[in-house]
């Protein structure tokens, strides 16, 4: 049986800012982010978006009556949880207005766990090849104020449906999963940003993405010769470079030109938005589809990592008509509003955070089609925007 991605969709929030703004408050050289790190744009998060609302925007752009009805179970893959016991799935399932009988969980493991989700939910999809599966990655990534990761942040969200005769990408049967208990990045439950020691986190990354992928050679016997692009998680887009360099070294035959060539087509989407965590492999693919040579029957190398650290090389095939399976991303990030440093850091500052209070959000300047109005008596207020 036949089992991948049948539609994926992509969604963040509606303000950006400016990098080489950014470098100049900083007093950095802007071509450090524009070119050493490769960020041009970063999401900014007003308060009333989170991890749900997010999730819930991106799935919104896939759903469909009749898909609303083949959902069996609902994978939220986020290391931006709002709660430490109820699962962001369940606030996503309702604001969607899916049926009650649906299964749903919050999957993490940092940025790899939406990659759990597809592995799993390939699984469900083989015990009942007539549901549908949704996976959805969806992170706010906060490193904090004048920080070296300050520049590597980001937000938004991916989400997909995994089927049986999918429409976009045909899994593969090998994947190669590896897991170490290593301290490159990490937040412990009393911070709402990130703890990274940056370069170990770069070296790990290339380390696990070398593991994986020559195991994955040996145990499937492909070649490069049989990828027409590897797409990486991307934390920053240089990591992307990095990851490739690290396979390719100086060669400059016809393999390395189309991968290298695949890889800057699928870092495009990145460099406007910065990190996604959980779904920024997944924005990779959708980047590569909507502004590579991509065509169907093509394989796709997939590389997912998270800190702490687990990897996992995976491929697919694309599939006829795979490109109306996906929503234009150029689009929404067209709409979207800048702002200047100041108006960010005071949004940064602004989010719902740790609090024990009651907080009612001003909603009425967030366009987006689920908000986030406040807290009340320790409960998150969600809405439909009308
Ligand atoms: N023009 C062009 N490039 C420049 C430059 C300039 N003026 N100034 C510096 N650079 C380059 C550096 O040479 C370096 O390139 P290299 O990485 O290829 O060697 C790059 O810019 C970064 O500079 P560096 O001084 O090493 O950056 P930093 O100490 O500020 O840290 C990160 C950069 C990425 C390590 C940091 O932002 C970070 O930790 N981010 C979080 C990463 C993460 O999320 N990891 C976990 C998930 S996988």
């Amino acid at each position: 049986m036949q089992i991948g991605i049948d539609k994926l969709s992509f969604a963040t929030t509606p303000f950006y800012l400016d990098m080489v703004e950014l470098a100049q408050e900083r007093g950095v050289d802007p071509n450090k982010y524009l070119i050493g790190i490769g960020q041009e744009k970063q999401a900014v998060v007003p308060p009333t978006q989170d991890a749900v609302t997010l999730g819930a925007a991106a799935a919104l752009k896939l759903m469909t009556p009749e898909l609303k009805k083949r959902i069996s179970t609902v994978l939220v893959a986020t290391e931006s949880g709002v709660d430490n016991s109820k699962a962001t799935a369940i606030y996503i399932k309702r604001l969607l207005g899916l049926p009650k009988f649906t299964r749903v969980v919050e999957l993490k493991e940092a940025c790899y766990a939406a990659t759990a989700g597809v592995m799993m939910a390939k699984g469900l999809v083989a015990m009942d090849p007539q549901s549908a599966i949704l996976v959805i990655g969806t992170d706010i990534a906060r490193y904090g104020i004048n920080t070296p990761g300050e520049v590597t942040q980001g937000a938004g969200a991916v989400a997909m449906t995994i089927t049986a005769n999918p429409r976009l990408l045909e899994l593969d049967q090998v994947s190669v999963a590896a897991s170490d208990d290593i301290m490159d990045f990490w937040r412990p439950l009393y911070s709402e940003n990130a703890m990274v020691e940056g370069k170990y986190s770069t070296q790990i990354y290339i380390d696990f993405f070398l593991q994986t992928f020559r195991r994955y050679q040996e145990m499937t016997g492909r070649r490069l010769a049989d990828f027409d692009a590897l797409l990486f998680h991307l934390p920053f887009t240089k990591m992307g470079k990095k990851a490739l360099d690290a396979l390719l070294g100086d060669c400059n035959d016809v393999n390395s030109r189309r991968l290298r060539s695949a890889l800057t087509a699928s870092q495009l989407y990145c460099r406007q938005v910065g990190n996604l965590y959980t779904g920024s492999l997944y924005l990779s693919l959708l980047s590569f589809l909507q502004n590579g040579q991509a065509s169907a029957g093509q394989r796709l190398g997939l590389f997912s990592y998270g800190s702490g650290a687990e990897g996992e090389f995976y491929s697919g095939v694309l599939k006829p008509g795979f490109a109306n399976q996906l929503n234009d991303v150029s689009v929404d990030l067209a709409s979207r509003q800048q702002v200047t440093v100041d108006e960010y850091e005071k949004m940064f500052d602004s989010q719902l955070g740790l609090t024990e209070s009651d907080v009612s959000f001003e909603t009425s300047k967030d366009p987006s089609p689920f908000l986030l109005s406040g807290q009340v008596g320790h409960q998150r207020q969600y809405q439909v925007n009308k």
